[in-house]
């Protein structure tokens, strides 16, 4: 199969029993759509790896895939991508053969920086095109970026800085966010100040709407070092990677507060994303896809960057809001006025949008007829937002369930195929070389409908992580030891008699709060650090627009006189400058003991029924039952349930 040819042939049923049955057949199949320097080869290798590893013989450079051949056969005029930046008021096409031009040339900077294959670069960046170049040059060079959230504070910037010993950083003076300035620049300097490991260099795209102060000696200004690079001719070629070299590292949250470094592999991430495009979204070459996520996040990285570009598309960067950059019906004008075949969301986006437009007025105002489809991921999509997308748009809203682990859908409704029937509230069936099981504790299969841990039996299929960075003894000890033989998933939920899949929430300590993966156990680190805490358990609680909001429930130290609520504001403020924004820690609750069991574990999954004011039992280990009571009444003196 080429970048070109149509779908592959077939109803979804027989495709994905063809995946299971063998598996090494289908995968090499779609490796087709790839051009590769080696191979491919022999499909899969059991015996490499914590797993097994795809294309263990394969070589190729995913920057020429995604760039260069698309130019060579002719697409170089063709836009590639559009960045359209309310929060600037600009506008700007990158054709092909510019994208090439840029990459090329960028990539020259860094190998002259002295990055060159395995090396790894960070990039600290909000929504725009020199990210996407950047990510491209260290594709181009066989290095390995790792892109950090723009919303996460200096201290998550400087975990991940300590963790990938990057050579070089990349980052912007500054992200814009609708209601203020964020200068990213103090935030790397504080990340670089407190880590170990020092970066030689740090290119810094200067913005006008915040320019940064420069460090002497370790800071060089992107745009004169890229001009330099142009003017001297220097441009940087494709460097040929073993497919099993990491393309990318994303770290996402964990239980504990240190981050886990998903790595992505080059070859069968392509082949993967190669497949999903013209089968799952049911996009082909040429088309535009409008990916309204941000490149910080795993939905980024794939739907943004890699598979639309990958395919031939031109992708949308969109630097705004969903609401608010000016109204609500952002992403309708984005999608008419770029002709969007398929757009890309967080059900928080479009809870988002119905709450400030529930009769879609605006939507009405722009010609969305080139649009075939609207996608959604991040969180559950709650059936109320996703019948009245239907209403809105009269064509189809899919829900599909994956996480940065996996890089690409587990669960889906492949578009592509032919729609299945669409039900509610469920992510539907299991992609290809996805063999999805829901185990009970002991791991044993449970009958259709029944709820259970959903976990996926090995191998999992190509775009998968095959490990963690530098650890494949916290990937088996995270994923592969619960179940042996299956990758288990921290999802809970159900599988139906027809095989659909639903996902109703997470195993573990981690809350999904806007469709951002955050880690309780982080949290709580922060607060007990805060010298008048004594101990604290910070829950995730129903929010109608962002899922889930942090909450964080406080003990304090016997003796500490204080006012409770200028503790609380501290609390506030300390979650928000350890870990960031984004953490969108805004309630901490002072109480005067936190309900435990006997053995001493904190109830938190009670507590949670509690502020969700879902129906609760008293847990028959609990050491002292007033002290449910007591946590209902602080929520109800807040105006949460209770
Ligand atoms: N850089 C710096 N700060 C950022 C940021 C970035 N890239 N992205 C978000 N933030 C900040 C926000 O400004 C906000 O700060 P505040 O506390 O000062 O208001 C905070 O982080 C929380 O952001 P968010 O959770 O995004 O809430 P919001 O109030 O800005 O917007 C929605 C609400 C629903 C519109 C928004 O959450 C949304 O569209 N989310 C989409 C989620 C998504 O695409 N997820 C990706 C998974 S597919
Ligand atoms: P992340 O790694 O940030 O992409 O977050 C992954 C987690 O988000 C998953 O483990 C789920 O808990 C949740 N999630 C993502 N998509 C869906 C979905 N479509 N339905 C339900 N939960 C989802």
């Amino acid at each position: 199969m080429t970048a070109d040819a149509p779908a592959l042939p077939g109803s979804y049923a027989a495709v994905h029993a063809a995946s299971l049955a063998d598996p090494e057949r289908f995968w090499g199949e779609a490796a087709g759509a790839i051009d590769w320097v080696e191979g491919p080869g022999r499909a899969f290798d059991a015996e490499a790896g914590v797993y097994g590893r795809w294309f263990p013989e394969a070589r190729l450079n995913a920057c020429h895939n995604l760039v260069d051949r698309h130019v060579a056969a002719g697409r170089g005029g063709q836009a590639a991508i559009i960045h359209d930046s309310p929060a600037t008021g600009t506008k700007r096409q990158i054709t092909y053969a510019a994208l090439q031009d840029e990459v090329a040339t960028l990539a020259a900077v860094l190998a002259g920086l002295g990055v060159a294959r395995g090396d790894r670069v960070i990039l600290y960046m909000p929504m725009v095109p020199e990210a996407l170049f950047g990510m491209l040059a260290c594709a181009r060079l066989g290095a390995i970026h790792s892109v950090v959230f723009g919303g996460f504070a200096a201290n998550e910037l400087a975990t991940r800085i300590a963790d990938a010993a990057p050579k070089v950083v990349l980052a912007a003076s500054c992200g814009i966010e609708p209601s203020r300035t964020v200068a990213y620049k103090p935030l790397l300097d504080a990340a670089i100040a407190a880590c170990p490991h020092k970066p030689d260099a740090c290119l810094i795209l200067q913005r006008p709407q915040a320019p940064a102060e420069m460090v002497e000696g370790r800071d060089i200004d992107w745009s004169a070092a890229v001009a330099r690079a142009r003017e001297a001719g220097r441009r940087a070629g494709c460097v040929p990677v073993a497919a099993t070299d990491p393309l990318y590292i994303l770290y996402t949250s964990g239980t504990t507060g240190k981050p886990k470094g998903v790595v992505r592999d080059t070859g069968g991430y392509l082949v993967a994303l190669a497949w999903s495009m013209e089968n799952l979204y049911g996009v082909r070459p040429g088309e535009v896809y409008f990916c309204a996520s941000d490149i910080g996040w795993v939905v980024g990285h794939s739907y943004i960057v890699y598979a639309p570009l990958l395919i031939g598309c031109t992708t949308v960067l969109y630097e705004g809001k969903p609401v608010g950059t000016p109204d609500a019906g952002a992403l309708w004008r984005v999608a008419a006025e770029h002709g969007a075949a398929c757009l890309f969301t967080a059900p928080t986006a479009l809870r988002a949008i119905k709450k400030e437009d529930p009769s879609s007025a605006l939507a009405r105002g722009y010609d969305l007829s080139g649009l075939r489809s609207l996608f959604l991921a991040g969180e559950r999509a709650d059936p109320d937002s996703v019948a009245w997308a239907e209403r809105v748009l009269e064509r189809p809203v899919v829900d599909h369930w994956w996480q940065t682990e996996t890089g690409w859908a587990i669960a889906g409704n492949p578009l592509g195929l032919g729609l299945l029937p669409v039900k509610h509230g469920s992510a539907c069936v299991p992609m290809p070389g996805y063999d999805v099981r829901v185990l009970d504790e002991g791991g044993r299969p449970v009958p259709p409908d029944t709820m259970g841990t959903i976990a996926i039996r090995l191998p999992l299929p190509p775009g998968c992580l095959p490990t963690l960075w530098g650890s494949d003894e916290r990937m088996r000890a995270s994923y592969l030891a619960t179940f042996p033989g299956h990758y288990d998933t921290s999802d809970a939920g159900v599988i139906d008699a027809d095989g659909y899949v639903t996902v109703l929430g997470r195993t573990d300590d981690i809350i999904n709060v806007a469709g951002h993966r955050l880690s309780t156990g982080g949290m709580e680190a922060v607060l007990a650090a805060h010298p008048d805490v004594a101990e604290c358990a910070v829950i995730g609680i129903r929010d109608a627009l962002k899922g889930e909001q942090p909450c964080g429930f406080v003990v304090l130290k016997s003796g500490v006189e204080r006012a409770p609520d200028e503790i609380e504001r501290e609390l506030v403020a300390l979650v928000r400058e350890r870990i960031g924004p984004v953490a969108a820690f805004k309630l901490a609750l002072t109480v005067k003991r936190l309900p435990k069991t006997r053995s001493g574990k904190i109830l938190r999954a009670t507590m949670k029924r509690i502020a969700d004011a879902e129906p609760w039992t008293m847990p028959a280990t609990i050491d002292d039952a007033g002290v449910l009571d007591e946590i209902g009444e602080s929520l109800k003196e807040r105006g949460i349930s209770g």
